[in-house]
């Protein structure tokens, strides 16, 4: 029945990890509303907007979370001449900071030099309506912008920093901190966005751990344990499903801890990223999957009396392995959408119909080896009854303990 359970855990999770992006459950206490909106890749931040091609009037919604005290700036801008390399200079900045109250004021500023503290002036195009609020940690600017002459493919970039008394400090300029990868290409009017040279090598390695995870800890896994759940039964499959598990499982193990290792450097890559349940996960199995091997290294023979308590740790830690694995890949999937919206979602259709096929398959292999055990058991009572004890080893179900 555990095939049940994980078909139930898929479904579940799947469950959770349907809606796309935050933004569109996202609502604003003014009730205003906007046409688009995207999670921003970076610093818990969403931009919702509406704009008008006719009049290339653009009225924003910038909300950036995780601001629990009152104590730093927060910025959006727009940068019609500068380069994603560096999109700062140009920034013609909404800056909202703190009052000594504990709301928020928001004015504009141009960003003339790397050295700014975001003194106000007016920007290159009109701004109205600019206004700020402060509530739930969060800080969301409101204004509209009259770009007359501005692409309507443009850069923007989004901020946060420290404050000394009333003036803006630095952000954190550490190499490859949210705060630097906080920029991308926006297009106002397909709402599709493009990130920044450094974006395109992480999206690469995200794709490389995605895949080598998927495939070995999410697929290849379970398969190795249909294998030595299913074939076991059989006599004739005696040694060969022995050595197929194995060579599954090890070869799962070797690509999995591959991929692990390119998780961890991931994470410390992924600034601004919630992944902390999916990094969780990865450790448990990481740890469960060392201990099978040496299980494997330290197993009984088959009649040895410890044997039956190796069979029980070696099939629960088995188990929770699949299980644990199943749902961190869709953990995986999860911090994928966050930080990269809906690129993901084909890949996890494409999860979803292997292991939903995998689990198929167990349930219909689980339903065919009882029919075969039990008819077993049944011709094995009538010979026993002769005298002759055939019901040891094989002929028994495969017991998980
Ligand atoms: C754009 O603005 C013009 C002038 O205010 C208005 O007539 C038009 O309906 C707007 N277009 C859209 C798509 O809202
Ligand atoms: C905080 O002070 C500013 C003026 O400095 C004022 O405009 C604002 O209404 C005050 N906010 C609260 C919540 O008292």
């Amino acid at each position: 029945m555990k095939q049940f359970f994980i078909a139930f855990s898929v479904l579940a999770t799947l469950f959770f990890t349907s809606s796309a992006q935050t933004c569109l459950s996202q609502t604003f206490t003014n009730n205003q509303k906007y046409s688009t909106c995207r999670d921003l890749s970076h610093l818990n931040s969403y931009l919702h907007w509406t704009y008008n091609e006719s009049t290339a009037r653009l009225d924003i919604a910038y909300r950036h979370g995780g601001v629990t005290s009152a104590d730093k700036w927060v910025a959006w801008a727009l940068n019609p001449t500068g380069s994603l390399g560096s999109a700062m200079v140009g920034a013609q900045s909404l800056v909202a900071v703190p009052q000594s109250n504990g709301s928020y004021t928001a004015y504009t500023s141009p960003i003339t030099s790397y050295g700014t503290q975001l003194q106000e002036g007016d920007l290159s195009f009109a701004v109205s309506g600019l206004s700020v609020t402060y509530e739930n940690s969060e800080v969301t600017l409101f204004a509209s912008l009259t770009l007359t002459g501005v692409s309507t493919s443009v850069i923007h970039t989004w901020q946060d920093g420290a404050m000394s008394g009333s003036t803006p400090q630095s952000h954190d300029t550490t190499s490859g901190s949210a705060n630097l990868l906080s920029k991308e290409t926006l297009d106002l009017v397909s709402g599709q966005a493009q990130a920044g040279g450094s974006g395109s090598s992480l999206r690469r390695r995200r794709n490389v751990h995605g895949v080598l995870n998927a495939v070995s800890w999410g697929i290849l896994m379970p398969i190795g344990v249909i294998i030595s759940r299913y074939m076991k039964v059989f006599k004739s499959a005696d040694p060969a499903w022995f050595y197929l598990h194995l060579t599954c499982q090890c070869s799962a193990y070797v690509l999995g801890v591959a991929g692990w290792g390119t998780g961890l450097k991931l994470g410390s890559d992924s600034v601004g990223i919630e992944y902390t349940t999916h990094r969780t996960l990865g450790i448990i199995l990481f740890c469960f999957a060392t201990l099978q091997v040496f299980a494997l290294l330290l197993r009984p023979k088959k009649d040895h009396k410890i044997r039956f308590y190796w069979n029980v740790y070696h099939h629960s830690i088995g188990y929770a392995t699949i299980i644990i694995s199943i749902i961190n890949v869709f953990k995986g999937f999860e911090a994928l959408e966050v930080s990269a919206q809906d690129r993901y979602n084909s890949w996890k259709h494409a999860y979803i119909g292997i292991i939903a096929a995998l689990g198929g398959i167990a349930a219909l292999l689980e339903v065919y080896t009882w029919m075969v055990v039990l008819k077993r058991r049944k011709s094995e009572a009538k010979t026993s009854s002769n005298g002759i004890n055939g019901a040891n080893g094989y002929g028994s179900r495969p017991q998980q303990v």
